[in-house]
């Protein structure tokens, strides 16, 4: 079954997603998504019936706001960027550009939805001021309107009705976690989200990020975290101290670009880190974790 994702969304781990889903225990009754930008493993756990509700929270309010309105008002959404999209044709560029002020006027879910189809690599991107100032990919039109249509369609009938909505840091979600969920962590990109993070609205400390990770293992609550890799032998970002007694299963995410220009056959590996809470959990289900960790690497 092809998984419906409306929000286009640099960073968005669709592609990994039945790989992060093989490690959520069977007894999930809720997933929560701190970070949930596009809502990949939401929409991908929904469709697989593996959860039977989701807390998507990010600090980005408009971006919240448009799942809200996607998961509640399909129809009038789609019908709004159905008509921003015909307004385009013939003056794309200039309609782009009014389009975008509108939205740092208004924070109106449909331009958010429109700019992300529009924009380059469906990249977010922010001034100091707060405003988003990413520009239009000249080459494309933005996703065809029946398609736009059909995606958030399919996003709100695996949504509605399970689903709590929330714009805040995700502290504050992390403190209402309870042992029956599973929490599923992404935060933005290290090295970008050290101070002012324009790749995304806000950022992340590495220590506040390891505190909560350390309170959540107090808690003994499940919970998975994407957050470094490697390309080869060459790491990005810093790891997850051992401390965290985290279990680290590296996912292969395919031929790195960059080494494929330099003729290279390096692979690159996300890294996922499983709390102990969930691996106690996960041990009593058919298959060992340390068997799915063979699969992945062979
Ligand atoms: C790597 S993206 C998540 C991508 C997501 N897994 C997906 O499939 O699309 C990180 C998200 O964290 C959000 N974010 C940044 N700082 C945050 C904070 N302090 N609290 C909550 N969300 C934050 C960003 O707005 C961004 O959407």
């Amino acid at each position: 079954m092809t998984i419906p994702h409306p929000i286009p969304y640099q960073g968005s781990k669709r592609n990994l997603a039945s790989h992060v889903l093989r490690y959520f225990p069977t007894d999930a009754a809720r997933l929560i998504e701190p970070f949930a930008g596009s809502a990949a493993i939401s929409l991908a756990a929904a469709s697989q019936k593996r959860v039977v509700h989701f807390l998507l929270n990010d600090l980005n309010t408009p971006l919240i706001r448009l799942w809200h309105m996607i998961v509640h008002q399909p129809d009038e959404l789609a019908a709004q960027y159905d008509a921003l999209w015909q307004a385009q044709v013939g003056r794309e560029r200039q309609f782009y550009d009014d389009v975008r002020q509108l939205f740092n006027q208004t924070h109106r879910p449909d331009y958010f939805l429109y700019l992300l189809a529009r924009c380059v690599k469906a990249a977010v991107r922010y001034n100091t001021k707060g405003e988003f100032n990413q520009s239009p990919d000249n080459r494309r039109k933005g996703r065809q309107p029946d398609a736009m249509r059909h995606d958030i369609g399919g996003a709100a009938h695996l949504l509605k009705g399970k689903t709590q909505f929330s714009a805040c840091d995700y502290r504050d979600v992390l403190s209402e976690a309870v042992q029956n969920d599973i929490v599923y962590l992404d935060p933005p990109y290290q090295g970008v989200s050290a101070n002012r993070d324009a790749r995304y609205i806000g950022g992340v400390d590495y220590n506040d990020f390891v505190d909560s990770l350390n309170d959540l293992n107090n808690r003994h609550i499940s919970f998975i975290v994407s957050y470094d890799g490697r390309t080869g032998e060459k790491s990005f970002g810093k790891s997850l101290p051992t401390k965290l007694n985290l279990q680290q299963i590296e996912l292969k995410a395919g031929r790195s670009s960059q080494a494929t220009l330099l003729g290279r056959q390096d692979e690159t590996y996300e890294s996922l880190y499983l709390s102990s809470a969930l691996v106690a959990r996960l041990s009593p289900q058919a298959e060992p974790v340390q068997a799915i960790l063979w699969n992945e690497m062979a």
